[in-house]
């Protein structure tokens, strides 16, 4: 039977598993919860106020794609943390799993050159699927008992501003993740938006000419817009000047 209950489009049905699952978009608030995690409780997003949070899923512990990311997200930890963003992790699995495999990660696993990582961040456990149901993280054509590999950008108004879903079998790319959160933080920063494989220091586009006039001058300009045509302009836009609006600064020695 097909479960079929439309309500503001917000759902999407499921023939497999008769559960109907939140449809999340960008521009939702990012549903509450309570939850259980390897570093306490918490409660969501409310203890995350002011703060950018990447929540990511994976599917199981003890497994070696996720094994392989959690080393990479832990050992980026701090370079999340000076852009203002916190890291909160997720699975079907139990606290005492989870407590278990962060230290067998500590303790023994080697990966890319890095090894006794411990896994600072929050590990939500979600047994009971409540978390990862509200958030579409379960996938019924991929798996009906484990998340994939979903990623929430949470910006510190608590919306939901970007998402990824990748399947089992894919390891995440990180330096996408910490790109893509830049990018967002420069577009609200400097009221821009960021062309295709951007990085700090590139150009970045201006708004569209929202008039004639405005189209006209565009092309005209002699100041620092680079105008391929009237809709497709851009403007230098320094590393240092990004880097110095989005991240924390670090205390000097002898302050
Ligand atoms: C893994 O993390 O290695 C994995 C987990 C679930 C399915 C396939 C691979």
């Amino acid at each position: 039977m097909q479960l079929v209950e439309l309500k503001n489009n917000t759902m999407e049905t499921s023939q497999e598993q008769n559960v109907v699952t939140p449809m999340l978009r960008i521009g939702d608030k990012a549903p509450i919860f309570k939850a259980v995690t390897t570093q306490g409780d918490i409660n969501f997003p409310e203890d995350y106020k002011d703060e950018w949070v990447i929540l990511f899923s994976h599917p199981a512990d003890f497994t070696p794609v996720c094994t392989s990311e959690f080393m990479t997200f832990a050992n980026l930890e701090d370079k999340f943390d000076k852009a203002n963003c916190k890291l909160v992790g997720l699975s079907i699995d139990g606290l005492y799993s989870h407590i278990a495999w962060l230290r067998t990660i500590k303790e023994k696993i080697k990966f890319n050159g890095m090894k006794n990582i411990e896994v600072k961040f929050s590990l939500i456990e979600d047994i009971s699927m409540e978390v990862a149901k509200k958030y579409g993280m379960i996938q019924p054509g991929e798996s009906k008992t484990q998340a994939v590999r979903a990623v929430f950008f949470i910006d510190p108004k608590g919306i939901i501003r970007a998402f990824i879903y990748y399947p089992l079998s894919l390891g995440r790319n990180f330096d996408e993740i910490y790109r893509a959160l830049i990018a967002m933080q420069t577009s609200d920063k400097f009221s821009v938006a960021t062309p295709a494989d951007w990085n700090p220091g590139d150009d970045v586009i201006v708004s569209p000419a929202g008039s004639c006039g405005v189209a006209e001058e565009r092309m005209t300009s002699t100041d620092d817009l680079k105008c391929e045509d009237w809709f497709f302009c851009t403007k230098p836009l320094s590393k240092d000047e990004v880097l110095d609006k989005i991240l924390k600064k670090t205390k000097l020695l002898h302050e």
